[in-house]
C-alpha cells in the first residue's frame, strides 16, 4: 500500500509533462479542423502552447488553459506569450468546478481539446477536488467508483465541453484501456464519438514514473444520426509515426464496435481473426465460463502476516506447535500446480514462513507460550491495527478454511491454479476456490491453456511493474475448455511448469486440451500468440524488475 506522506509533490499534482514532439503531433491532428476555440484542461508550464507554435496557424484561436499550481500557471501565461499565441487565457484555478458549472449550463463551447490530465488517485485528491470529481460523474448520470484517478473525470469534463464535431486529443494512461474504474469513461466514450484511436507505444514515453501512456485521439459525433465507429488500435515502435500525416493514422486502423467498446479495450489489441476464434471458442459447447464451473472466495486476511504467517524456526522459538497450520501463498512456494507434503517440506527447509497461526481453536484457549506471542504482537501495536481491532480477540483471525484448490492473485505470465493435497491454508495474496460439478484435478490440469491464459490477459490488469492480476469478478468471466476428450496427466503438468517456459507449456497444453475441442493446430498457434502478443505488452510497460509473482 502507497501512503499519501511517501508520494512527491510532482506526483501528488500529477506533473509529468508532455514531450513537445508528442504534443506538436497532437497539434497537427486537431489543427486539420481548423479549431477556434481549444482548451488545455491541466497546461501544466506550457508544453502544448509551444507545440502550437511549432505547428503554426494557432495564433488567432482562442485559447483556455487551466493550471491549479500558481507558478506553473505564470510559466504558461509566459509562454503562451512567447508563442505568439495572443488570444490565451490561462486560468489558475480547478478545472473541473469550472467544467462543472459549463456543463450545468448545457452549452459546449470548444472546437477542441488538447492535454494531458494529471494522473493523481482519487484517495490523494484534497477532500474538495473529491468532490467536484464525483460531481463529474453524477452530472454524466454515470457510475462512479472512489477507485477512479483524477485523469478520468478530467477526460469526461473535457468531452462534455466539446462541441458536436469536434477534437479530443490527450496523451492518457495507457490503463485507460483495461482498468475497471475506467469502464463509465469507456462506455461514454464509445457513446459519444464517432470514432476513437488509441496510439499505443511499445515503449515508455515518460521518465521517473511506471506508467505507460499512450495518445486517445477522439472525433465527436455531430449528432444522434452521425454513426459510432467504435475503436481503433494504432500500435507504434519508436517516434516515427510523428512524421506520418495524423489523418491518416487516425483513419488507418479498422475500428471496432459491439462489446470491444464496453468492456476493457485490451480486445482491440487482438487482430481480427483471433478475436474471432476467441468469441467462437467462448461458445463451444465444452468451454465455460469459470463461474459456470467453480466458486472463488478471497483467501484468509490475518491483518498482520509478519505475525500470523511464520517460518518453523518462529514456530519451534516460541513453543506455537499446537496453533500452527499449513499455509502457502506466494508462487515461490508453489512454482507448479501441486501443493503436496514434498513442497510444504521443502519449503519449511529453505525457512519460507510456512506456518498459520491460527489462535483458539475450537474453543481452545491460549497457553502461556501463545500468550507471550501476542503480547509481543501487542507490543508491536498490532492489535490497534484496523483488520485486527475489529475482531475480539484481535489475534483470533476469522474465516479460516481450506479449499482443494489455491489460486495466487497475480501472475508474471498466467495464472495457474494449485491443487492443494494438504489442506494448507491459503491468505488474501491468493484466491480459494471450490468447484462445482467437476472435480478439482480436471479443472486444475485443463485450467494451463492457450485459451485461458488469453481471457486472463483480456479480463485482467496490470500495473506499472507489469504484473497480471486479477480480482474475483475477473477471475469468474474466465473462458475454460473442460472437454471429456481431454486427458491430462497433472503430475507431467507439474514437472512441465517448474521446467520450461510458458509458451512452451501452453503450447502442449493446447493440443490436449483445445484439441480435444477439435481445433486445428493452427487455430491453436493462433490463440497461443493472441495471448504472446497481450503478455508481450504487458510486459513491456515495466522499467523495473518484475515484482516477484506473490
Ligand atoms: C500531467 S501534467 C500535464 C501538463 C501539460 N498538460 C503537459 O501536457 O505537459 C498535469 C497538470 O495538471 C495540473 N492539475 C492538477 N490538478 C488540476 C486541476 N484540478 N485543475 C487544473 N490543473 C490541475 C498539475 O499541476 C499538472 O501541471
Amino acid at each position: 500500500m502507497n501512503f499519501m506522506i511517501n508520494e512527491t509533490a510532482q506526483k501528488l499534482r500529477g506533473g509529468y509533462y508532455t514531450p513537445v514532439d508528442l504534443a506538436a503531433f497532437i497539434a497537427r491532428w486537431v489543427k486539420e479542423k481548423s479549431p477556434k476555440t481549444i482548451l488545455e484542461p491541466s497546461c501544466g508550464d506550457g508544453a502544448f502552447f509551444q507545440a502550437f507554435k511549432k505547428v503554426r496557424g494557432f495564433s488567432k484561436a482562442q485559447i483556455t488553459g487551466f493550471e491549479l499550481d500558481k507558478v506553473e500557471a505564470a510559466k504558461a501565461k509566459a509562454c503562451a506569450k512567447e508563442s505568439g499565441l495572443t488570444n490565451t487565457t490561462i486560468r489558475n484555478q480547478d478545472f473541473l468546478q469550472w467544467a462543472l458549472e459549463q456543463m450545468e449550463d448545457g452549452q459546449p463551447r470548444f472546437d477542441a481539446v488538447v492535454g494531458n490530465p494529471p494522473f493523481v488517485r482519487y484517495q490523494y485528491l484534497p477532500a474538495p477536488f473529491q468532490v467536484t470529481a464525483e460531481k463529474v460523474f453524477k452530472e454524466l448520470k454515470l457510475p462512479f467508483t472512489k477507485h477512479t484517478n483524477a485523469w478520468v473525470s478530467f477526460i469526461l469534463a473535457s468531452m462534455a465541453v466539446l462541441r458536436p464535431g469536434g477534437r479530443l486529443a490527450m496523451v492518457v494512461p495507457s490503463e485507460i484501456i483495461h482498468v475497471t474504474h475506467a469502464q463509465s469513461l469507456r462506455s461514454y466514450l464509445g457513446r459519444e464519438c464517432r470514432r476513437l484511436v488509441i496510439i499505443d507505444p511499445e515503449e515508455l514515453w515518460f521518465d521517473g514514473t511506471l506508467q505507460g501512456a499512450v495518445i486517445l485521439l477522439a472525433e465527436k459525433r455531430r449528432s444522434k444520426a452521425d454513426k459510432a465507429e467504435g475503436l481503433g488500435m494504432y500500435p507504434v515502435k519508436g517516434r516515427e509515426f510523428l512524421s506520418l500525416t495524423p489523418s491518416d493514422v487516425f483513419e488507418a486502423p479498422q475500428a471496432i464496435n459491439g462489446k470491444t467498446v464496453q468492456g476493457k479495450w485490451t480486445r482491440a489489441l487482438l487482430d481480427l481473426e483471433t478475436r474471432s476464434l476467441f468469441d467462437e471458442l467462448a461458445d463451444h459447447d465444452e468451454v465455460f465460463r469459470f463461474d459456470e464451473i467453480a466458486k472463488v472466495d478471497v483467501g484468509i486476511v490475518t491483518g498482520a502476516n509478519k505475525f500470523f504467517l511464520v517460518d518453523d524456526d518462529v514456530v519451534r522459538r516460541f513453543k506455537l506447535k499446537k496453533w500452527a497450520h499449513p499455509m502457502f501463498g506466494r508462487s515461490d512456494h508453489c512454482p507448479g500446480v501441486i501443493y503436496d507434503e514434498d513442497q510444504h517440506e521443502a519449503n519449511a527447509a529453505n525457512g519460507k514462513p510456512t506456518n498459520f497461526l491460527w489462535f483458539l481453536e475450537h474453543g481452545q484457549k491460549v497457553d502461556a507460550a501463545a500468550k507471550a506471542y501476542i503480547q509481543r504482537g501487542e507490543d508491536e501495536q498490532l492489535h490497534t491495527r484496523y483488520k485486527c481491532r475489529v475482531r475480539s480477540p484481535w489475534y483470533t483471525v476469522p474465516s479460516v478454511y481450506a479449499t482443494e484448490i489455491g489460486m495466487l492473485k497475480r501472475a508474471h505470465d498466467t495464472p495457474r491454479l494449485i491443487i492443494n493435497r494438504i489442506g494448507a491454508y491459503t491468505t488474501d495474496t491468493a484466491y480459494r476456490i471450490r468447484t462445482r460439478d467437476v472435480v478439482a484435478e480436471k479443472l486444475v490440469s485443463n485450467f494451463i491453456n492457450p485459451l485461458t491464459a488469453l481471457s486472463a490477459e483480456l479480463e485482467g490488469r496490470h500495473y506499472g511493474g507489469g504484473v497480471l492480476e486479477l480480482v474475483p469478478s475477473e477471475i469468474e468471466r474466465l473462458t475454460i475448455p473442460l472437454s471429456g476428450k481431454a486427458n491430462v496427466d497433472l503430475v507431467d503438468l507439474d514437472k512441465a511448469i517448474r521446467s520450461l517456459p510458458t509458451h512452451q507449456v501452453l503450447a502442449r497444453q493446447g493440443k490436449v486440451v483445445l484439441g480435444a475441442l477439435g481445433l486445428s493446430k493452427r487455430k491453436q498457434e493462433c490463440v497461443l500468440e493472441g495471448w504472446r502478443k497481450l503478455r508481450d505488452r504487458r510486459h513491456r510497460t515495466s522499467s523495473e524488475p518484475l515484482a516477484e509473482e506473490a
